[in-house]
C-alpha cells in the first residue's frame, strides 16, 4: 500500500494510509478543501479569462469536440445546453491553489463532454489548472472511450508530466497503465469516479462523490414522498442508467435495485443505459414507452441530461410529468442538480434532484500543492452534496441512520448556481 511519490523530492512522506474525510460543499460555491492545505487564492482570480484557460489546456490534444453534446435536444423549457458563460467560468476559478515557481505540468484525462455536468467539470479544472495559477495543463478529452484515456495516460507518461489527473470512464481496466505511471514516478490523482485496482497504491489520492449514497437519498425521498401522499398503489419504475461500469452508474443503480427489492409495491418494468446523454435518454425512453405504453409511474434518471431526454419523450407521447400520481402524472427523479436540472425541478418536472458536484478544480489544485509541499494527503475523500425539491414538506431524510437535508428550491438558488 506504500507509494512513494517518486520523482517529487519535496514529498518525503509516502501516502500510506487510507483515510476518508468529508468536506462540505455548498450548493452554489466551489469546494472548500477542509484541512487539506493552504488555499492560496489570489486576488483578482475571478477575472481570469476562460480563453486563457482554454489556451493553456489546448496544448496537448487540442480542444475537445463534443462527444454527446451534438446530440443535445432542446426541450424549450430550459436554457440551451451550451457551455458556461465567460462570467460563470471565471467564477469556477475561485478557490484554486496557486503554484509558485516553475510551472507544474499536469496531464489531465477527461472522460468526454456527454453531459452539462461533464462540461462544467472541464471548465472547473481548466479554470483552476491555468497558466496564471502556475500550471501547464495538458488536457485530453477521451470522447467517452476508455481506450482513449489509456492512450492519453501513456502519452502523459512519455511527456514526463509532473502529475497525472484522471476521471476514469469506468472502474476496471486501469492496473497496467497505472503501474506504468508508478514505475515512471508520476503520481496519479483520481477524481469523480473511481478505479478498481488490485493495488490501491497505484493512485496517490481519489476525491469524488458517494454515488451509492446519492442513489439511496433519491430512493428514500421517493418512499417518503409516497408515504406522505398516501400513495398505496403499485409503483412501476424505469431506471435510465448511466454509462455501464462507471462508478456513478454502479452506485445509483445499486440503490434503486435495492429499494425495489425492499419496497413490496415497487416493480422495475424497464432498465437500460442512456450513457448519461440527453440523446440516448430520449431514444431509450421512446423505446420503453412504445413497448410498455401507459402504466409507468416513476422514471429514475441517473443524470440530468437523461432526464431532459426522458421528459421530452414522455411529453411527446402526451404524458404529464409531475408528482400527482393519482392523476396519472409521471414522477421523474434525477441526479446532478445542474442549473438546467434545477430549473426543471423548480417547475415540478423533476420531483427531486440529488446533487453531484462537478467543481473539482479547486480541490485538485489543493491536492497537487500539498504533495508539492511534501505533505500527506488522504487516500480517499468523499465530498458532501445536497438534494433539492420544489416540494418543501420533506425537509430531511434518514439514510443508514444519518440525517440529510432536502433543500426547498428557490429561484435565487438557481440564479446563484455556477453551472
Ligand atoms: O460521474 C459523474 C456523472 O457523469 C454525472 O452524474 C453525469 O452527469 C456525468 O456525465
Amino acid at each position: 500500500m506504500l507509494f512513494g511519490i517518486g520523482r517529487k523530492p519535496a514529498c518525503k512522506t509516502p501516502v500510506s494510509f487510507s483515510f476518508t474525510i468529508c468536506f462540505f460543499m455548498s450548493y452554489n460555491e466551489n469546494m472548500i478543501f477542509k484541512g487539506l492545505g493552504k488555499i492560496k487564492t489570489i486576488a483578482g482570480m475571478v477575472l481570469v479569462g476562460a480563453a486563457l484557460c482554454c489556451a493553456a489546456a489546448g496544448c496537448a490534444s487540442g480542444t475537445p469536440a463534443p462527444s454527446g453534446g451534438e446530440e443535445l435536444i432542446e426541450t424549450g423549457q430550459r436554457e440551451p445546453s451550451t457551455r458556461l458563460s465567460e462570467e460563470d467560468k471565471a467564477r469556477l476559478a475561485e478557490g484554486a491553489t496557486v503554484h509558485n515557481g516553475p510551472p507544474l505540468s499536469i496531464g489531465l484525462s477527461q472522460i468526454g463532454s456527454e453531459s452539462d455536468w461533464r462540461m462544467a467539470s472541464t471548465d472547473s479544472v481548466q479554470a483552476c489548472f491555468s497558466a496564471e495559477n502556475g500550471y501547464d495543463l495538458l488536457f485530453d478529452d477521451a470522447q467517452q472511450k476508455q481506450e482513449n484515456q489509456l492512450k492519453a495516460i501513456r502519452e502523459f507518461i512519455d511527456q514526463d508530466v509532473d502529475y497525472i489527473v484522471l476521471d476514469p470512464c469506468v472502474e476496471t481496466g486501469w492496473d497496467s497503465v497505472l503501474k506504468e505511471a508508478k514505475e515512471a514516478g508520476i503520481p496519479v490523482i483520481v477524481y469523480d469516479r473511481r478505479v478498481e485496482v488490485e493495488d490501491e497504491s497505484l493512485y496517490t489520492a481519489w476525491i469524488g462523490s458517494d454515488f451509492r449514497l446519492e442513489g439511496d437519498r433519491a430512493c428514500v425521498w421517493l418512499r417518503e414522498f409516497l408515504l406522505a401522499n398516501h400513495v398505496n398503489r403499485e409503483i412501476n419504475l424505469i431506471d435510465l442508467q448511466g454509462t455501464l461500469g462507471a462508478t456513478a452508474q454502479i452506485g445509483r443503480t445499486e440503490a434503486i435495485e435495492q429499494a425495489v427489492a425492499e419496497n413490496p409495491g415497487w416493480t422495475m418494468v424497464g432498465q437500460a443505459t442512456g450513457d448519461f446523454t440527453e440523446g440516448k435518454g430520449l431514444e431509450v425512453m421512446r423505446e420503453f414507452l412504445n413497448r410498455l405504453g401507459s402504466g409507468v409511474n416513476v422514471i429514475y434518471c441517473e443524470n440530468d441530461n437523461m432526464a431532459y431526454g426522458a421528459i421530452e419523450a414522455l411529453e411527446e407521447k402526451g404524458f404529464t410529468v409531475g408528482t400527482d400520481l393519482s392523476k396519472g402524472e409521471i414522477l421523474v427523479l434525477s441526479f446532478d442538480a445542474t442549473r438546467n436540472g434545477l430549473r426543471l425541478t423548480l417547475d415540478g418536472k423533476i420531483a427531486v434532484n440529488t446533487e453531484c458536484s462537478p467543481l473539482y478544480g479547486p480541490a485538485l489544485t489543493g491536492i497537487v500543492e500539498r504533495l508539492e509541499d511534501g505533505e500527506a494527503v488522504p487516500h480517499d475523500t468523499f465530498i458532501e452534496e445536497g438534494q433539492f425539491s420544489a416540494e418543501s414538506y420533506i425537509g430531511s431524510l434518514k439514510v443508514n441512520g444519518e440525517s440529510y437535508p432536502v433543500t426547498a428550491l428557490t429561484e435565487e438558488m438557481i440564479g446563484e448556481r455556477a453551472y
